[in-house]
């Protein structure tokens, strides 16, 4: 990973698969997974409960090996790293945040600590003064103020630490931030709080987010593309306006009729 494919997309699956278990019990959880995602661009994975969305976001983070298949960052395959120390310089580009804030957290750690530690997966030596800094930046970014880094994971609201874990997704700079569920136990006005600050760091940093949601509004109105999973595989892709206006596959289609209709219009414009 020392140099840049020129041209190559910010990450790049190719057929990526994941399956659990073996024989006639086995589940392709995620198969055949192939796209891209360029820098600044934000892109939208929907499908129903169970279609294999986390465990993309996990092979994608790799937090879990892929079965098959390749994972590439700047054209580059990360598929074979596997110790920490090999995928630090990933988990610096990379980064994740996730639906359950709470349990993302360990719960005896102060906010501060908790940010602090996530500087690790960076390879230069930072003093400590150029830590706060970074942690202290990272606060800012998402609207926190800094009285909260003393504060332990109960003590926060659910939008407060939804902020807190971007925030420390934040704290390395990433390319690529991949977020699952990230609204999906905020109540509607945090919601759209957060997906306006998802936006917003795009805009400052050009950051590209991978947002993973079951919800069409919320994808429709945060998202450049959409790809659309079911059972494992991504069976359509393409902009926003085009995969809502006009889906092609079946599964899209009904993923579409569910959404509530207001004057005969599928009301999916809204969060
Ligand atoms: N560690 C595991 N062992 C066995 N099966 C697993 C494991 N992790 C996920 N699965 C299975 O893989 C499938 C996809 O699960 P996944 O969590 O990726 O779905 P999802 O699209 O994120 O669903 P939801 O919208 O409910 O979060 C499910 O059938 C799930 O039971
Ligand atoms: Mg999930």
């Amino acid at each position: 990973m020392t140099t840049n494919s020129r041209g190559a997309p910010l990450l790049a699956a190719q057929n990526v698969c994941r399956t659990f278990g073996h024989g006639p019990d086995m589940l392709r959880a995620v198969d055949r997974v192939s796209f891209s995602i360029q820098p600044g661009e934000i892109v939208a994975i929907v499908g129903e409960s169970g279609s294999g969305k986390s465990t993309l976001a996990r092979l994608l983070l790799r937090l879990l090996d892929p079965t098959g298949g390749q994972i590439l960052l700047h054209g580059q395959d990360v598929t074979k790293l596997h110790r920490n120390n090999e995928l630090k310089i990933y988990w610096q580009k990379v980064q994740g945040a996730f639906q359950d804030s709470f349990a993302a957290f360990n719960q005896f750690y102060s906010v501060r600590r908790s940010l602090d530690r996530a500087l690790n997966v960076l390879d230069v030596r930072l003093t400590s003064s150029e830590r706060k800094q970074r942690v202290f930046n990272s606060l800012r970014e998402v609207g926190l103020e800094p009285d909260i880094l003393a504060k332990l994971p109960h003590q926060l609201s659910g939008g407060q630490l939804q902020r807190v874990m971007i925030a420390r997704a934040l704290v390395t700079g990433p390319e690529l931030l991949i977020a699952d569920e990230p609204t999906s136990m905020l109540d509607a006005s945090l919601r759209v709080t957060v997906l306006n600050l998802l936006m917003d760091l795009r805009k400052r940093h050009n950051m590209s987010i991978l947002f993973i949601t079951h919800d069409l509004g919320q994808a429709n109105y945060l998202s450049d593309r959409i790809l659309v999973m079911y059972r494992g595989e991504i069976v359509e892709q393409g902009p926003v306006a085009q995969v809502l206006e006009s889906p092609q596959h079946e599964y899209t289609q009904r993923l579409l009729a569910d959404v509530p209709r207001l004057h005969g219009k599928a009301h999916v414009l809204n969060v």
